[in-house]
């Protein structure tokens, strides 16, 4: 089954991509606010944007796709299968492939989120990202930056915790490429990163603390992660 995943998922994004990756989409709302490589962390008042079979086949109407889904995807070690269809319910999930770009106009959005998903990227893949969040957002627009702290996987080494260090910050996946990280970040790399795209005022900020909208809720890891803000 495993190995059927691997193979398939990617099969089935590539040609989803190819045939149905949305560009530009459009949102309603004073405040254009988008959370690019969401997960299952969906709000309603947010374009949710990832490249998961979640994301191209959700059914807000037919649940036995989403039964069949919560199967597949492997969320049940997550959430239980009320729980995963509410959100699918609940929320617009819009599936694209964030490596292509971002599916929105230059300088539309308010407010950029992405939490734990820059590390899924190779390095430059990772440049081409932020110089798209860049693009895409309003002159003095947020972009707000989680990511596992490289600082704190060194102290986790440190203290001689080799395995569930290389397992929290460099694990490869068994299962497919999305899963896997490609790169990791610490304050100076991610601030200098984002300097030589052009945004201004890097801080690094905490666990639900910034200024960015609906941290109570989109920021979920406590621990060993960075927060980083910035504006365009
Ligand atoms: C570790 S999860 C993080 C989910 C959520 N943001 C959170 O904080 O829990 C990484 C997410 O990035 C998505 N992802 C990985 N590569 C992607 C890509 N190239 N384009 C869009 N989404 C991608 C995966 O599908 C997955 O949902």
């Amino acid at each position: 089954m495993k190995r059927i995943k691997k193979i398939l998922i990617p099969f089935v994004v590539f040609l989803a991509d190819i045939f149905i990756g949305k560009r530009n989409l459009k949102a309603s709302g004073i405040k254009i606010k988008v959370n690019l490589g969401c997960g299952l962390r969906c709000l309603p008042d947010w374009i949710n944007i990832d490249a998961s079979l979640t994301a191209l086949f959700g059914s807000r109407r037919f649940g036995f796709i989403n039964k069949l889904l919560y199967r597949l995807a492997g969320s049940s070690a997550y959430y239980s299968f009320e729980e995963f269809d509410a959100i699918i319910k609940k929320n617009e999930l819009h599936f694209y492939d964030l490596r292509k770009g971002i599916p929105l106009l230059a300088g539309s959005a308010d407010v950029l989120y992405t939490s734990h998903f820059l590390e899924h990227l190779n390095k430059n893949d990772a440049k081409k990202f932020i110089k798209e969040c860049y693009r895409a957002l309003k002159p003095r627009g947020i972009l707000r930056i989680v990511v596992p702290d490289l600082e704190a996987a060194f102290k986790k080494y440190k203290e001689g915790k080799t395995e569930e260090m290389l397992d929290t910050f460099f694990y490869t996946s068994d299962t497919y490429d999305f899963h896997m990280h490609k790169y990791n970040y610490n304050f100076q790399t991610l601030k200098k990163l984002l300097e030589k795209t052009g945004f201004v005022q890097v801080k690094k900020q905490n666990y639900q603390k910034g200024e960015c909208p609906d941290i109570d809720f989109l920021d979920i890891y406590p621990n060993n992660s960075l927060y980083v803000e910035t504006r365009k």
